[in-house]
């Protein structure tokens, strides 16, 4: 079955909330027309969110996704953003980013109580995992997806599973301009639907769409997307040039129809 590609802009914290608004006017102008048939998503600063949906409210081309989530729905955690300050502004929230691992320190066991909490919000989740630099030198990738799928796979069930999105990105390629052979990431994209396969069926695995994230440009989007390969991409750095990443969506609806 066709998927439809999915491509996701993480703004990160980039620029400054007049930025955020001007990026996401001009995205929206440009993103309206009818030769856009990708699936797309922009995750600008949680301030931004409220203004950038309200900006985007005509524009059905262009969904609104937050940055990350905290793992507990209400409390006393000062500074936090909880699932119920996103319902009613985001369709997608990023979880397991490997920059909010850093800050956090959260645990893939963590990521997925804060995948099923959006779940449960009626937020689609973007699990982020990958290997780091060490751990592909040590020729460690393989067990590190596998390891970091099985603790995913056995938080979620068939229906959850299938509004949840995957997203490969190996850490060494993350805004270091270094990116991965794309057979390598055809390899990784492989793996995760046979691990998917094995614990629900092949149906399942795909339906579920697995991304590539890491240093994506508009000359290299083409090469992770499409055939055996990931169903899109989330970009990072590129996301934030309005005409570097309508350039990808191009590039990758173009590769994929
Ligand atoms: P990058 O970031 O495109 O700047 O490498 C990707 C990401 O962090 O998701």
């Amino acid at each position: 079955m066709m998927q439809k590609p999915l491509v996701v802009g993480n703004w990160k914290m980039e620029l400054s909330f007049k930025g955020e608004i001007a990026l996401a006017k001009s995205l929206s102008t440009q993103l309206e027309s009818d030769e856009i048939s990708a699936e797309v998503v922009i995750c600008p600063s949680f301030t931004s969110l409220s203004a950038i949906q309200e900006l985007l409210k005509t524009n059905p081309k262009v969904a609104l996704g937050a940055q990350g989530v905290h793992w507990e729905e209400k409390g006393a955690s000062t500074g936090q953003i909880s699932v119920n300050h996103l319902n009613s502004l985001v369709t997608w929230c990023i979880v397991g980013h490997s920059e909010q691992r850093e800050i956090t320190h959260v645990t893939d066991e963590l990521v997925m109580v804060q995948a099923n909490l959006l779940l449960r919000h009626g937020i689609q989740p973007i699990i982020c995992m990958g290997e780091t630099a060490e751990e592909k030198s040590a020729d460690k990738t393989l067990d590190k997806i596998s390891n970091q799928l099985e603790v995913i796979l056995s938080q979620l069930n068939r229906v959850t599973l299938t509004k949840t999105v995957i997203a490969y990105e190996p850490l060494w390629a993350i805004g270091s301009g270094e990116t991965p052979d794309p057979d390598s990431v055809s390899e990784i994209v492989l793996l995760i639907r046979k691990l998917i396969a094995s614990r629900f069926d092949q149906e399942i695995a795909e339906r579920v769409r697995i991304l590539y994230g890491g240093s994506v440009k508009p000359d290299n989007a083409a090469e992770y997307v499409g055939g055996p390969s990931a169903n899109g991409v989330l970009v990072g750095g590129a996301s934030v040039h309005s005409m570097q990443f309508v350039d990808i969506i191009k590039n990758v609806q173009r590769k994929v129809a």
